[in-house]
């Protein structure tokens, strides 16, 4: 009986986890009014190494910085693609400057670049681990 107790509270555990994790990815209100990169300082120190291996040869998240080979990242959330001062991005981006980099569109870049963007001449071809995508994400909203 007790053994019973103890398993059912298990499961009840579970399947509240289950629950707050199914509510975020069924519900219907738009992925920008939701909090859906969680701040969690882990994570964040897990997607600064990610952001570091994979984006920083191009990006810096300093606005103050040089740009290196692509524009900067900082704020990058909220931001209409194509528009960092002092970095000229190609004229063919004209054509994409209707995209805003909210959460929904930055999770899509990470993941399938060209797919996306097709011209884009950001020789990367994504993360295709779901653990690397959202710490990289939680990076690009909450790092410096
Ligand atoms: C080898 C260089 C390189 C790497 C690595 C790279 N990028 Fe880029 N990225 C670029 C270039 C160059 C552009 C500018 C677009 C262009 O010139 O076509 C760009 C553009 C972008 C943009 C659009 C910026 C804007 O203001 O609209 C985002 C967002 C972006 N990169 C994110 C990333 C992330 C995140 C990573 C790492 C997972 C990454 N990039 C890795 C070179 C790179």
């Amino acid at each position: 009986m007790r053994n019973v107790v103890i398993r059912s509270s298990f499961f009840g555990v579970l399947l509240m986890a289950f629950a707050v994790v199914g509510c975020q990815s069924v519900t219907t209100t738009p992925v920008n009014e939701l909090p859906t990169v969680r701040f969690d300082p882990e994570l964040i120190e897990r997607g600064a190494k990610v952001f570091k291996y994979r984006c920083a040869a191009c990006h810096s998240m300093d606005p103050d910085k040089s740009q290196f080979f692509g524009p900067h990242l900082a704020n990058v959330i909220g931001r209409p693609l194509g528009q960092v001062d002092g970095y000229a991005f190609p004229e063919y981006l004209n054509d994409y400057a209707h995209i805003v980099w909210d959460e929904a569109t930055l999770a899509q870049w990470i993941e399938t670049p060209q797919q996306m963007i097709p011209d884009m001449c950001m020789p990367y071809i994504g993360l295709s681990k779901e653990a690397d995508r959202e710490a990289l994400m939680a990076y690009l909203k909450y790092g410096k």
